[in-house]
């Protein structure tokens, strides 16, 4: 099964440029915000936006159509309060909160510390939460929609993110497959002695899901790739060695840079992704160098 596998799995259509929407004159919205795309697989940057103004319905109804057209958008320089970062991940949906109540931001619950800075003999945030591929909370019954990830710290050298097009215009269509926070939570613990045991309560709360291995986005209709190295652990109904054969098939499909695009960031980037398209990685930064950023959760639909 698995030789047949590479031909089923061809890249994504190219993406179509981004028209702005006309206004009710029938005009060009004239609030100055541009969506550039990237010369890449995905992504495109937001121009001319500042998130710690109040945004119209007009601007966020393009920022909503770019987010499913382009898949990652990039917010450059925002000196957003973590109050205003929440406000606005609100707009897409109710938020998520993370399994590791230890790395919740003080007094904003909705947001995950994600860092490698140790204070006082302790990690401030989750240091290694983009390790393996993944798409964000694919472990819970509904998965995210997509996440916010703003940068407060970063590295001079590394700490970028990687994103990949999961979108295929033929796939393996039909097959289930499981997914479980704990499907590498012990190997990142040996990795990395500062992750914390879970506790039974957290356990229970991460119970494994059953989701499609091809997903259906709910809001453009466009099918995607939905299994992961970092969460997934078998196709339903297969014996071990073809789940394993064909999982392997998959992720090295995800890492292919045919598909991916690699975000270096800027002090004050706000980046947003959305789960239902992309998967992401955290390509690391040298030993010794901080890094530090705030994400929000945005709660999906459950696959289909
Ligand atoms: C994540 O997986 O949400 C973190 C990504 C990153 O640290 O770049």
């Amino acid at each position: 099964m698995s030789n047949s596998l590479p031909s089923m799995l061809t890249p994504p259509a190219a993406l179509h440029a981004f028209t702005p929407p006309a206004n009710s004159q029938g005009l060009p919205h004239a609030t100055g915000v541009q969506i550039r795309a990237f010369d890449a697989p995905l992504g495109a940057e937001v121009l001319g936006l500042d998130l710690s103004q109040p945004l119209d319905e007009p601007d966020f109804a393009r920022i909503r159509q770019a987010h499913l057209d382009y898949h990652v958008l990039v917010f450059r320089d925002q000196r957003i309060t973590p109050d205003q970062h929440i406000a606005f991940s609100r707009r897409f949906g109710p938020l998520q909160i993370h399994v590791l109540k230890q790395f919740q931001l003080a007094q904003h619950a909705e947001i995950l510390v994600v860092s490698n800075i140790i204070e006082n003999g302790a990690p401030i945030g989750l240091g290694d939460a983009g390790h393996f591929w993944h798409s964000d909370l694919s472990y819970k019954e509904t998965p995210s929609l997509g996440s916010l990830l703003h940068a407060q710290e970063l590295p001079q050298e590394g700490g970028d993110t990687l994103f990949s097009n999961m979108h295929l215009r033929r796939a393996v269509e039909g097959r289930r497959a499981e997914h479980t926070y704990l499907a590498k939570y012990a190997e990142l613990q040996r990795r990395n002695p500062w992750r914390p045991n879970l506790s039974a309560e957290q356990i229970a709360e991460v119970k494994p899901v059953i989701h499609p291995v091809v997903r259906v986005h709910p809001e453009t209709g466009r099918k995607a790739l939905f299994v992961s190295e970092h969460f997934t652990t078998r196709i339903v109904d297969l014996p071990e060695d073809e789940s394993r054969a064909l999982l392997d098939e998959l992720f090295s499909y995800v890492s292919q840079p045919a598909n991916v695009y690699r975000h270096q960031w800027q002090p004050h980037d706000l980046v947003f992704w959305d789960n239902r398209s992309v998967q992401h990685l955290a390509a690391g930064c040298p030993d010794g160098m901080r890094r530090k950023l705030y994400r929000t959760t945005v709660e999906g639909d459950e696959p289909f």
